[in-house]
């Protein structure tokens, strides 16, 4: 179990995925699933009030209720929901906002956390998010925390978007990015903080392959000596 947390766009899903291919382990995106309960919602005409309005209680059951319920299948890299596509969806800007919002919330995290635990099953699980370590599987055999400057994850987060034929401004998505490090690292619940066991991997100067290497290095040197 190599769980890995960090900040938005800090490349830990590409790490995460790429490293748990190379292993041939299963690979849990659980920000897609704060994504998919912001994204199924709206659709089901669940709306939350404007950013600075709190959610209310009723509408928090709501959003836990829709989480519980949520009809997803991961197909390698493609998402759906409810029988549709949405990968690309689930990474649009409002949706970003919405999950970073909706996963403030106790009972829709509660909703979503043996959801997560299912997804433990042999012959590994390779996982990213922000509490893996710390709440959803804090027995993990490794634990990284990997993060990059909020200048470089903007700059990947703009290539990204572009990459995939959408429109992107890089101070739009600096300040995006801020707002949710701000959000996620200071929320009462699950906040984004690195694990007392989990070792820091800084990305900013790194590719993704160095990055994928690193950790496999650190998987396999957990083996030989799993007490360090
Ligand atoms: O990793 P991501 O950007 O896809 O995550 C989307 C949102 O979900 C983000 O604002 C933080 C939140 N999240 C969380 O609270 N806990 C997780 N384990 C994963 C994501």
């Amino acid at each position: 179990m190599i769980a890995i947390d960090g900040p938005s766009a800090s490349g830990k899903g590409t790490v995460a995925s790429r490293v748990a291919a190379q292993l041939g382990f299963h690979y849990l995106d659980s920000g897609a699933l704060y994504r998919l309960t912001a994204l199924g919602a709206r659709r089901a005409g669940v709306h939350l009030p404007p950013v600075e309005h709190a959610i209310p209680p009723g509408l928090e059951q709501q959003l836990a209720t829709h989480a519980a319920g949520l009809d997803v299948r991961f197909v390698g890299e493609q998402i759906f929901l409810a029988g549709e596509e949405v990968s690309l969806a689930l990474r649009d800007e409002q949706t970003s906002r919405e999950a970073s919002r909706v996963a403030a919330l106790g009972a829709v995290r509660a909703a979503l956390l043996q959801r997560q635990r299912d997804f433990r099953v042999a012959p590994g699980l390779v996982t990213d998010g922000r509490d893996m370590a710390t709440v959803v599987f804090p027995d993990a055999q490794v634990k990284i925390f990997l993060t990059a400057s909020a200048e470089e994850r903007a700059a990947r987060r703009y290539k990204q978007l572009i990459g995939k034929g959408l429109t992107a401004n890089i101070d739009d998505l600096l300040r995006d990015i801020h707002e949710r490090d701000q959000r996620d690292a200071s929320r009462a619940l699950a906040p984004l903080v690195q694990d007392l066991r989990a070792s820091l991997l800084d990305t900013t100067c790194l590719t993704a392959d160095a990055a994928v290497e690193e950790v496999l290095r650190r998987y396999h040197a957990s083996i030989d000596a799993p007490c360090n």
